[in-house]
């Protein structure tokens, strides 16, 4: 690994006309250089060389970027190898971090205990597929459980022989060093030094990342009664590529059906998910039987606000995960609860019913968390004055989490009626949960000292829960720009200070621009439509109070091509003010006018939030469905009025600084 220092001094050092000039003749074009494009065959000079951005564009191909990108495409180099490329160009002696020796055998230890995962991976499957025992023992269990052949290849599910140490010898085969397949937990050597196959005797459930790589494997014993049988479930030890805490089964094979429904299932096990996508329901995860993490719901949360978790468990079991809930809750989440019939699992269900009556039971059967337990609750207190306090206690510190004002105020109102209390007495208990703080973060204790700003929500949430998920295709093209127009000035201007704000103890601080869209964000409950502009908003967030951190230097040099691209992009565009002000006024540099033109495109956004609330809200209202449901009817509009209102403050809030 080469030292972060190092590396800022070769970006510093690195100069797009040199780097690009050893490779294309450049010729002047005004402020710019031009010349014929490496990339493709260029007759015209589409290539341009900004000197004064330090980064090159093709505008035939598109391909360029920074000195970096381009020594990365033009030599066929990985990111480290570009930077020794450039390193070696200025004479930049390149320092290993301190810790290099462990550091880089981690870096190596990581590539091969995945290269042996993926090589048990295919293992698993040929000895399922091509072997007597894998048909006749391995792919039979699947079958007679009620898996399609197609789910099964789906998940990559595969089969170990009732061998001692088969895996261990193919291992050792195929090349792979024993302290690997040893770290993998593949194996198990015991204490007199004999080594034999964890999973023996097995089928294999494997667990993938985000983007497709075996981390670990969960393998289920055969007997279908697992009663006595000491473990049901063997998984791969905790390693350095793997921790049971981060990782969500299922999340590789449902992630575009997430975005795509706007809502994620929670299951608790592997064949939960295998059977729900037998069922046509594809967006769904598991949690693999453990309590969730704040880490796995923030996972889920780049790809949905929505999340319904469902239940095969009895009353107690659903106090039990409570806390898992509050988290759902704390993390901003809209979280329903579905629970099953007679103790039946996901899976179970699944082989007694329909594909149909499985969706129509999913969807009408899911309830509002918070509703759920205040009547399960209330029926255990009922004329218990002592019993009925504490469980109002309880609601109250799961209101309390809740992020969004509105959605909060709209518990406590929902909550008072139905537990018979006052509800200014509970909207006070809330608030004194929330003081004694239970989740405050910076962002939420700040009180900006711009007028405009001090109103924190200004949109009720109501809107999003009612309604049914919204295709992607739904999110218009002008929201998405306006919502980059923000990630644009994240990028540029992310870390230079907007204001001063006063926190809790009156102190002055100064505010980020990235921490005002955070903290302007989450006040009203709002996350980043597009995933790429949510992950740039957190990982500016997570790096502002590094020492020195300039956003468009990380972000245009961000080892993911695919983001730095976009960064890149955005931080060339034109001037966001042109967008704003009027082809005659003059245009005053972007940073010098944060304070002005954050909150006029945090504002903009906001209205094109509720434009699409109210478009979405319309569209409902007019379902014939909805005019025969009166109830239904009057509740969306009511909330078409609640929105309404809110887009009038909004555009009241627009109006006005026009006129300043
Ligand atoms: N689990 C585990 N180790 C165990 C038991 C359970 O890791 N000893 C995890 C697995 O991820 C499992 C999940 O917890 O999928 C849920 O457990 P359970 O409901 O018992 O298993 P099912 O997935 O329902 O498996 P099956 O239907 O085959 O019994
Ligand atoms: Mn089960």
């Amino acid at each position: 690994m080469i030292d972060r220092l190092t590396v800022d001094r070769i970006l510093d050092a690195a100069n797009i006309v040199d780097v690009v000039s050893d490779f294309v003749t450049l010729r002047r074009a005004g402020a710019n250089l031009k010349g014929l494009c490496p990339f493709h065959d260029d007759r015209t000079p589409s290539f341009m060389v900004s000197p004064s951005k330090n980064i090159c564009k093709c505008f035939a191909c598109g391909e360029g970027g920074t000195p970096v990108h381009f020594i990365m495409k033009h030599e066929q180099l990985t990111y480290p190898e570009a930077l020794r490329y450039l390193a070696k160009k200025y004479h930049i002696e390149i320092h290993e971090r301190e810790l290099t020796d462990e550091e880089r055998e981690q870096q190596s230890e990581r590539e091969s205990l995945f290269a042996v995962n993926q090589w048990a991976l295919e293992w698993f499957q040929q000895q399922m597929y091509d072997t007597a025992d894998g048909r006749a023992v391995g792919l039979a269990y699947f079958r007679q459980r009620g898996f399609r052949d197609d789910i099964i290849k789906k998940f990559q599910l595969g089969f170990c022989p009732d061998r001692r140490d088969d895996q261990w010898k193919a291992a050792k085969a195929a090349g792979f060093k024993e302290e690997h397949i040893l770290t993998t937990g593949l194996v198990i050597r015991r204490d007199d030094g004999s080594v034999f196959d964890r999973f023996r005797n097995r089928v294999i459930f494997p667990i993938f990342t985000l983007s497709g790589k075996v981390v670990g494997f969960g393998g289920r014993v055969l007997a279908a009664a697992t009663k006595g049988v000491n473990i049901k479930y063997q998984n791969s030890p905790e390693s350095i590529i793997y921790s049971k805490k981060r990782e969500l089964y299922g999340l590789y094979q449902a992630r575009q059906a997430i975005v795509k429904a706007d809502l994620c299932y929670l299951v608790e096990g592997y064949t939960d998910v295998m059977a729900m996508h037998q069922m046509g329901v594809e967006n769904v995860v598991a949690s693999s039987g453990t309590a969730l993490t704040t880490e796995q719901i923030r996972t889920i949360h780049r790809f949905t606000d929505n999340i319904t978790v469902i239940y095969d468990g009895d009353a107690a079991g659903i106090k039990a995960s409570q806390r898992g809930i509050d988290m759902l809750l704390a993390e901003g989440m809209v979280v329903k609860l579905l629970l099953l019939p007679d103790g039946d699992d996901p899976d179970s269900f699944a082989r007694k019913h329909t594909v149909e009556e499985y969706q129509r039971f999913l969807n009408e059967h899911q309830v509002d968390f918070l509703r759920f337990k205040t009547d399960l609750l209330l029926a255990e207190a009922k004329n218990d004055p002592i019993l009925l306090s504490r469980l109002t206690d309880n609601i109250v510190q799961s209101i309390a989490v809740i992020p969004n004002d509105i959605t909060r105020s709209l518990y406590v109102k929902d909550t008072a009626q139905t537990l018979g209390v006052d509800e200014k007495l509970l909207t006070k208990s809330v608030s004194d949960t929330r003081m004694r703080g239970t989740r405050r973060d910076v962002a939420e204790s700040a009180t900006v000292q711009q007028p405009q700003q001090q109103a924190t929500s200004q949109l009720p949430a109501s809107a999003e829960s009612a309604l049914p998920g919204r295709s992607e295709a739904e999110v218009s093209q002008s929201f998405l720009q306006k919502e980059r127009l923000i990630v644009q000035m994240i990028v540029r201007h992310g870390e230079k200070i907007m204001c001063n704000v006063e926190d809790e103890e009156g102190k002055e601080r100064p505010l980020t621009v990235v921490e005002y869209v955070a903290v302007t964000m989450a006040d009203d409950g709002l996350q980043m439509r597009s995933p790429l502009h949510q992950r740039i908003l957190s990982e500016a967030m997570e790096h502002i109070c590094d020492e020195g951190f300039l956003a468009s230097r990380y972000f245009i040099n961000h080892p993911d091509l695919q983001l730095a691209k976009a960064a890149t992009e955005m931080a060339t565009d034109p001037e966001t003010l042109s967008k704003i002000y009027s082809k005659n006024e003059e245009l005053p540099a972007e940073e010098d006018k944060l304070l002005e033109l954050m909150p006029r495109l945090m504002t903009d956004y906001k209205l094109a939030v509720v434009a699409t609330q109210l478009e979405r809200l319309r569209d409902a209202i007019r379902q014939p469905d909805t005019l025969r449901d009166k109830q239904r009817y009057m509740e969306l509009m009511k909330q078409y009025q609640e929105v309404k209102q809110a887009q009038k403050v909004l555009a009241r809030q627009a109006g006005d600084r026009v006129m300043m």
